[in-house]
């Protein structure tokens, strides 16, 4: 198969992710008019795989991947009222992410484009969350993303389908990931970003003041690390002066660790808006993907941003902000005009990072790497 073949053909791809901890597959047909239909999504969480460990556990993943994954695929062919001979190629993430999950997804449609002969096409999973705003929203390029999930966070600006600029990103833990630990240290339920959302809707973000990690620095570069440490901190002192936790305290915590994330993530919004606003000076657009965009506070404040700015804001509905095959299928639509198939050496990359030109971000966080 040729580069350019597909373009203003009929196509139907079936996606595969399973590079943390959510197995999942998809179906996507492209019209001859360009208009892409999302024919089936499924997407199986592991969580209580993962619940007694307070964190994902890599080797479980990989398990749970290949135990579900192609189950997936037949629900996702039997909801799109397929068969797999009417679907066109593959889309598989092959990284950055848990290796082990990763590994079950190639060799899943390494195994398919195998036996049938259909083209497979390696997908970058940060590509897949990068270029969601063209599947729900159609926005054009360029536009600048902020994406933050529990193992992802950078501002990238999106220029097409295979070309990102990273304008900065977390240098240690993704925010996701801090929701999480500050859900179990105060003994809240997995995954944390909800938990603590919710917990926070009856505290007082003002008792307990919380450092705004990095905002002293220029740049949109973050940090969640030591927050992470200074709620640890919070919570012993906390303890030792009144003896226990009431559910008070546990608010007032939640709505203080909330607050920082949420005025960080706005302030280095102002500031990324700012640094692309100086490279493409007509009307940005500025879109936010990964679960912690979930946190209704978090939203508000990046809305609020971006209309100060003038940006133009896009906030991709919730089931495709998160992990999904839908992303994958879509980001190799793309792909495909621009590039050829990968071959069975596709293999599974562990870090891999979207803007190859910008030094590496530090760190490789519980759930995956950061890239
Ligand atoms: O994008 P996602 O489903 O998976 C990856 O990490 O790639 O994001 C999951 C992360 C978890 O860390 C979860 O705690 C966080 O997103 N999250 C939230 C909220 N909902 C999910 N964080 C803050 N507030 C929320 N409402
Ligand atoms: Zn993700």
């Amino acid at each position: 198969m040729q580069r350019g073949e597909w373009v203003a053909q009929a196509l139907t791809v079936l996606g595969l992710e399973s590079s943390c901890d959510d197995s999942a597959a998809a179906i996507l047909r492209r019209s001859p008019d360009g208009s892409v239909e999302i024919l089936s999504s499924v997407v199986k969480s592991q969580t209580d795989l993962h619940a007694a460990f307070g964190g994902v556990v890599p080797e479980i993943a990989a398990r749970a991947h290949a135990e579900i994954l192609d189950i997936c695929v037949e629900e996702a062919l039997a909801q799109a009222n397929l068969p797999l001979a009417e679907v066109d190629a593959l889309a598989v993430t092959a990284g950055p992410g848990l290796i082990g999950g990763v590994v079950s997804g190639v060799m899943l449609a390494k195994g398919i484009s195998a036996a049938t002969g259909k083209p497979l096409y390696g997908i970058n999973h940060l590509a897949g969350h990068a270029l969601t705003p063209r599947l729900t929203h159609g926005t054009a390029y360029p536009y600048l993303m902020l994406l933050i999930s529990g193992g992802h966070c950078q501002f990238l600006v999106v220029k097409s389908a295979d070309s990102f600029e990273r304008l900065g990103g977390t240098i240690d833990d993704a925010p996701g990931e801090a929701f999480d630990k500050i859900a179990r240290l105060l003994g809240l339920d997995q995954p944390g970003g909800p938990a603590v959302e919710i917990c926070a809707r009856s505290g007082d973000p003002a008792r307990f003041p919380l450092p705004r990690p990095l905002l002293d620095r220029d740049g949109c570069d973050l940090s969640f690390s030591g927050l992470k440490t200074a709620v640890l901190r919070l919570r012993d002192r906390v303890v030792e002066e009144t003896g226990g936790l009431r559910l008070s305290d546990r608010a007032d915590i939640c709505a203080a660790f909330q607050a920082s994330v949420t005025d960080v993530l706005a302030e280095k919004t102002r500031r990324a808006l700012t640094i692309y606003a100086a490279e493409k000076p007509q009307t940005a657009t500025f879109c936010v993907a990964g679960g912690v965009a979930a946190n209704a506070s978090i939203r508000a404040a990046l809305e609020t941003v971006s209309a100060e700015t003038g940006a133009d804001f896009v906030a991709p509905p919730l089931a495709l902000c998160t992990d999904n095959a839908a992303m994958i299928a879509y980001a190799a639509m793309e792909q495909m005009t621009t590039r050829a198939p990968d071959d069975m050496t596709l293999s599974a990359r562990p870090r891999w990072p979207l803007d190859q030109s910008s030094p590496a971000m530090l760190g490789g966080g519980k759930k995956g790497a950061k890239a």
